[in-house]
């Protein structure tokens, strides 16, 4: 190894990576156990982007009206279209309501009813009574949820004198000869050096990779670290093939418009003026489950009903609403659709279109977080030292299909289940094997790859025709020859790579080389992707394949793995079975059937 750097080193119990909702909730969790816990993060805590969701945080808390975790469990064993584990979606809908009271009493400026409970708005696919009527589950403050999540957990965070290493960018994970994890690497940018974190237990918390596409409501900095280390690593991802394309992003620049909008009485027409969700989803209607929406609003643009001069998008009406309705309970929404389409919601539509939200997929881990992976066999195995929650993770909850506000609660719920899982596996101080010279090194090899990258095309060039491919070949809906074309063209941007031209090197924020490392991330799982969708020859929650348009449960209900070679970017597949069990005896598993809405 001819690098020039040199570590710095620090022994920690526990490093977490990523100071989003999940990850400051988990780091939370370790200190109040008494482990020393760093917190690495690539941006200030609070600029997360956890600090974008909206419309906010669901748990059967029956303030305004009856409700029940098992209708929440149903719901969300519905809207993952049987792809979701349903030990690990019980564990999420039972621990709900007491994850979100624990955020109230750390101070989370929830909006509240008369009587001072709670507020809670109805979203997508969120019923009472196992389908029958619309539940009010979705926990609120205004259209700011993760905002205000967000500085509560930061601010508790710092209360309990947690370790934060601000603006550090995590390379790669530090795995010994036998598997387990041992630590992570990563830049600090404002200084340019090399740190060396030693720990007994990493626990990934890095968030989504939406950026893998051209049009998407995520951050710029939503890259998933997290799920390119883990490839690196030689351990698979999972489901990646299910990309969550939410129904109202501000046409043309993306942004989010909550499904909140509609929880609150919002509702779509196309350029007819009709009210079209009614034909699509009778009893739901614009509250149906996001996969439903985003289709049949694709339909209607297909068909020539879009509206605005070319036909290609939709409008949201919330012109009819109340405006101290609006001002009260969507004031963030109604700036953002002032800023970024020039409307008054209370006298014009919001020009809207799906754009690409969430990803279902990631690193497959069980319940309390612990990463897993095939060995020997067994779909099941535990990664020693390695956690992994949040979007970064496929716990899974959420299946084929999130339902809207289902991020939050898994974001709380899957990050204390860490720091109470961290508590048990480590003792704090405990001893940990001394570190070689060269560990690491594969780390700074990456870095001095690109920081030697002389080729003729510029990352930007590269990164934007992965997205475009992204955007056009694994969308809304797919064929067998769109994402043939798809896994092409992000196999020739992977080859395009041992030309790529990195103009600034210099190891701080925003430079091309943090941008290149970035892409370099962000193109194995635009592989993983495309790759997990050529496969899976069935429709199921956000895949939706126009060749083979009905679920297929006797093939098909299981979770795909997929592998990528770092040097080559050769995907391999396999698969896991699905979680067909509940965690208690006093639940029965919820048995497949159509989905309707
Ligand atoms: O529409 C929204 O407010 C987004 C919420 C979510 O993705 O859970």
């Amino acid at each position: 190894m001819t690098s020039s750097y040199t570590f710095t080193d620090h022994t920690f119990d526990v490093v977490v990576v990523g100071a989003g909702g999940a990850g400051l909730r988990a780091t939370l969790g370790c200190v109040e156990k008494g482990l020393k816990t760093a917190n690495i993060t690539k941006v200030f805590p609070t600029r997360s982007h956890t600090v974008a969701a909206q419309g906010g945080i669901s748990a059967s808390l029956g303030n305004m009206g009856p409700d029940d975790w098992r209708w929440h469990m149903y719901d969300t064993v519905k809207g993952s279209d049987w792809l979701g584990d349903q030990d690990a979606i019980e564990y999420l809908c039972r621990q709900a309501p007491e994850a979100v009271y624990e955020l109230e009493h750390f101070g989370v400026p929830f909006s509240r009813t008369e009587e001072g409970k709670i507020y809670q708005r109805p979203f997508g696919g969120m019923t009472t009574n196992f389908g029958e009527g619309i539940a009010q589950r979705t926990c609120a403050a205004a259209d700011r949820t993760g905002h205000a999540m967000l500085h509560t957990l930061y601010g508790q965070s710092v209360r309990h004198k947690a370790q934060f290493y601000i603006e550090y960018f995590a390379i790669d994970l530090i795995m010994d000869a036998e598997g387990v994890c041992r630590g992570v690497v990563a830049l600090d940018m404002a200084t340019g050096e090399v740190h060396r974190f030693r720990a007994s237990l990493v626990i990934l918390a890095t968030g989504g990779y939406g950026r893998a596409y051209f049009s998407a409501t995520s951050a710029h900095t939503c890259t998933g670290d997290g799920n390119a280390m883990v490839l690196r690593a030689g351990l698979p991802l999972q489901d990646m093939e299910f990309v969550q394309f939410h129904p109202t992003g501000i046409y043309g620049a993306g942004c989010l418009i909550t499904e909140g909008a509609r929880g609150e009485g919002g509702y779509l027409t196309n350029s007819e003026g009709e009210r079209f969700m009614e034909r699509y989803a009778p009893s739901a209607k614009d509250l149906a489950s996001r996969d439903v929406v985003s289709r049949s609003m694709t339909v209607e643009i297909r068909e020539g009903r879009g509206v605005g001069p070319a036909k290609d998008h939709i409008f949201l009406h919330l012109d009819h609403l109340d405006p101290a309705i609006l001002a009260e309970r969507l004031p963030g929404i109604s700036e953002s659709a002032h800023i970024f389409a020039g409307v008054d919601v209370t006298k014009e539509p919001i020009p809207v279109l799906p754009t690409v939200h969430y990803n279902m997929g990631g690193i497959p881990t069980n319940f309390h977080g612990e990463v897993l992976t095939l060995k020997d066999g067994n779909p099941d195995t535990v990664v020693p030292g390695l956690m992994a929650i949040g979007e970064a993770a496929c716990v899974s909850v959420h299946g084929a299909n999130r339902l809207g506000s289902n991020s939050l609660i898994d974001l709380v719920v899957f990050g204390r289940a860490a720091g109470l899982r961290a508590a048990e596996l480590v003792t704090p101080g405990q001893r940990q094997p001394e570190m070689a010279k060269e560990t690491g090194d594969h780390a700074l090899a990456r870095l001095d790859r690109f920081r030697n990258a002389n080729g003729t095309t510029p990352t930007a060039e590269l990164r934007l025709t992965m997205q475009r491919a992204m955007q056009e070949d694994v969308a809304v809906f797919r064929t067998g020859e769109t994402l043939l074309s798809g896994q092409k063209r992000v196999a020739d941007v992977h080859a395009a790579m041992s030309d790529i031209k990195v103009s600034d090197r210099s190891l701080i924020w925003n430079s091309d080389l943090i941008e290149t490392l970035e892409f370099d991330n962000l193109i194995v799982q635009a592989i993983a992707t495309v790759e997990g969708a050529v496969n899976r020859q069935e429709s199921r929650g956000a895949h939706a394949r126009e060749d083979f348009p009905e679920r297929n449960d006797e093939t098909w209900m299981k979770h795909t793995l997929c592998w990528v070679d770092d040097a080559s970017g050769k995907p391999r597949l396999d698969y896991r079975p699905v979680h067909a069990y509940t965690l208690s005896s006093d639940i029965e598993y919820i048995k497949p059937k159509a989905r309707v809405y």
